[in-house]
């Protein structure tokens, strides 16, 4: 049997299943009422996707804001530390991939918990959803607001096509679409991981060892330090 560690904890599927949900639920309703407004049609059918556009919307701001002030301390530090930086070898890392799907034996920096382009996705999801929430909290409450509307339906348009690109890495592309189980049991392929994430997984195996060497020095067990088959 295969092995499998934790890649994601319940809040940070929580926080990504709500966001996933809620965002494909406003961006089918915001198109659809869209196409009702140039083309002109049923107002009742208006109004009904107005509704659920405007629940799923208070869900989409108030579910994840309640999950990352609630969670457990420590749960967020890692994800931050990985995306507040953004390097020279991150860039290094964007220019190589590409061209290594059609070229051999080019060498690209390790990938951390998140690989750079996964960073750059993180930063589109982030800034894009929050242009999202306050131009539509805005637009509720002053319907008049044009340049809030054109703000928040560009923004919604320029997503789109970065929000195809995760779903096709989660799901179509073979490379990386075994890591789907992070979002559905927290869980993934302890290999697929190595081989994708190993300098997150070589930080999670240093801090093993150190979590069962305080173990084992407070059971007075100096002489049996942790190795390898421990982890
Ligand atoms: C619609 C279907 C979606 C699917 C199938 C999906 C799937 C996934 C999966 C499998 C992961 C974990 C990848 C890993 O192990 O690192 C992930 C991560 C993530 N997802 Fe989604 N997701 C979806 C929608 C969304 C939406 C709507 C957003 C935000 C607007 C979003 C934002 C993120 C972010 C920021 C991450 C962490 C970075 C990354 O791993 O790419 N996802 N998603």
């Amino acid at each position: 049997m295969s092995r499998t560690v934790i890649r994601f904890t319940p809040s940070e599927r929580w926080f990504h299943n709500s966001v996933m949900f809620t965002f494909v639920l406003l961006l089918v309703t915001g198109l659809a009422m869209a196409y009702f407004n140039l083309k002109g049609g049923d107002r009742e059918a208006h109004n009904f996707l107005t509704d659920i556009h405007e629940i799923a919307g208070v869900l989409f701001i108030a579910v994840p804001l309640i999950l990352f002030l609630t969670a457990r301390k420590g749960v967020w530090g890692e994800n931050w530390s990985v995306i507040r930086h953004f390097n020279r070898t991150d860039i290094k890392w964007l220019v190589k991939k590409p061209i290594s799907s059609f070229k051999r034996g080019i060498d690209l920096p390790e990938e951390d918990k998140f690989n750079p382009g996964q960073k750059v996705w993180i930063y589109v999801a982030l800034g894009g959803s929050f242009v999202l929430a306050s131009t539509g909290v805005y637009i509720w409450i002053n319907h008049s607001a044009i340049l809030a509307l054109f703000m928040h339906t560009a923004t919604a348009l320029f997503m789109t096509p970065a929000l195809l690109g995760h779903m096709f890495m989660a799901l179509v592309n073979p490379e990386t679409r075994a890591g789907v189980t992070a979002i559905i049991d927290g869980e993934v392929d302890a290999e697929w991981a190595m081989e994708h994430h190993p300098l997150w997984m070589e930080r999670h195996a240093r801090e093993r060892v150190a979590t069962l060497a305080r173990q084992n020095r407070a059971l007075g067990d100096e002489d049996d330090p942790p190795t390898q088959r421990d982890l």
